[in-house]
């Protein structure tokens, strides 16, 4: 993997100091990060992305020691997820603490935190941590959402997010290079901020971290999305949207949906299936993922990228298992197709 200097890195901690914005790779798919303790650097995070001031952001902590300052009443239960999953793609929902400023919660009494694994990450938290407690500051932190514009396909690799934010680039800001997010989809998030009030553990967004996974170490059932749980951004029904159309398809129906389409559109059609088609037809351009469902994952957003620079007309996917490990892959996939729904050029 390439990964940047270590003065680099510095230079970039050095910026969020200073209240600027900074492209950071995760092991799920890269964030724009900025220092989450000065609302007006978060406020610009809001600004950059078109994301509505209502939605929150994860702040993310270089240790798990570290989620007490952003965090108030932290039960057991976060202790235990944290030191099963932490490092890693896990973020755990909780109650703000009270000196923390609502601006980064989305004015919600809740908080969402996560401690990445990517070495990258470690370290611009490791070294930024470092510079805050030299100035006095108890609370390190930093806020970052997917560094994606608002209901885009999430960037996985530093150049996607060079091409979401060209003109933040061109006005110098780093974005730090480390290769190909591992995961590929965003965070589980788990909202913990009830239990201690008797409420449920619930499973807000599904991610590489399973909600049986989350079940086994606390030995409590994890419910599904909850009317009364948090907002998620990314819990819209249509979500993660490249600008090509594209449709959901059984397996089995594949084959006669792509007849169908084809009959009804001009153009080519991208054809995202996880078997190559017994023939494959002119105009349609044959994608092929992965069997396993990591592994998917993985490619997913580059592929949903790759759709826009083929110039197809539209895109037909196979759906995945309704297995539990392919939770998180279906999910994005659902909320991608959900955007076009009704849109016949998919269809
Ligand atoms: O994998 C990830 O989580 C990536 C990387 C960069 O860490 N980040 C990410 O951020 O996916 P974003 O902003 O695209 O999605 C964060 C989700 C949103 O759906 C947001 O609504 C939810 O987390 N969230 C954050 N704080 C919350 C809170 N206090 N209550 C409920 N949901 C919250
Ligand atoms: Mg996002």
């Amino acid at each position: 993997m390439v990964q940047p200097a270590r003065s680099f890195i510095e230079a970039a901690a050095r910026a969020l100091m200073r209240g600027e914005l900074v492209a950071f790779p995760t092991e799920t798919v890269y964030g724009l990060g900025a220092d989450a303790a000065n609302p007006a650097a978060v406020a610009r995070i809001y600004k950059a992305k078109g994301r509505p001031s209502q939605h929150p952001v994860i702040v993310h902590v270089a240790c798990a020691q570290d989620m007490a300052a952003w965090c108030g009443d932290i039960p057991a239960q976060a202790w235990q997820l944290a030191q099963a999953f932490w490092p890693g793609p896990l973020t755990l929902i909780l109650k703000r603490h009270p000196d923390v400023d609502p601006g980064v919660s989305g004015g919600q009494l809740t908080i969402g935190v996560r401690c990445p694994s990517h070495p990258v990450a470690q370290e611009l938290l490791e070294v930024f941590a470092h510079l805050k407690t030299q100035t006095g500051e108890s609370r390190a932190g930093v806020a970052a959402p997917s560094a994606n514009r608002f209901g885009r396909v999430s960037p996985t690799s530093a150049p996607h997010v060079q091409q979401e934010f060209a003109d933040l680039v061109a006005h110098g800001m780093p974005v730090l290079e480390g290769g190909d997010s591992e995961v590929g989809i965003e965070s589980t998030i788990v909202d913990l901020s009830s239990v201690d009030q008797g409420g449920d553990v619930a499973l807000l967004r599904p991610g590489a971290i399973s909600a049986e996974q989350i079940s086994a170490v606390l030995k409590v059932p994890v419910v599904g999305h909850q009317a009364s749980s948090p907002r998620v951004s990314g819990a819209l029904k249509a979500h993660y949207a490249p600008s090509t159309p594209l449709a959901l398809c059984g397996s089995d129906a594949l084959a006669s949906r792509v007849s169908a389409w084809l009959s009804s559109h001009e153009g080519r059609l991208a054809v995202i299936a996880r078997d190559r088609m017994s023939s494959v037809p002119p105009r349609v351009v044959e994608v092929l993922m992965p069997g396993d469902a990591g592994a998917f994952g993985h490619e997913l957003y580059a592929t949903l990228r790759k759709l826009d620079e083929l110039g197809v007309a539209g895109a037909l996917i196979e759906q995945v298992p309704d297995e539990a490990a392919w939770a998180g892959v279906r999910d994005r996939l659902t909320r991608a197709a959900a955007a076009f729904e009704g849109d016949r050029a998919a269809d």
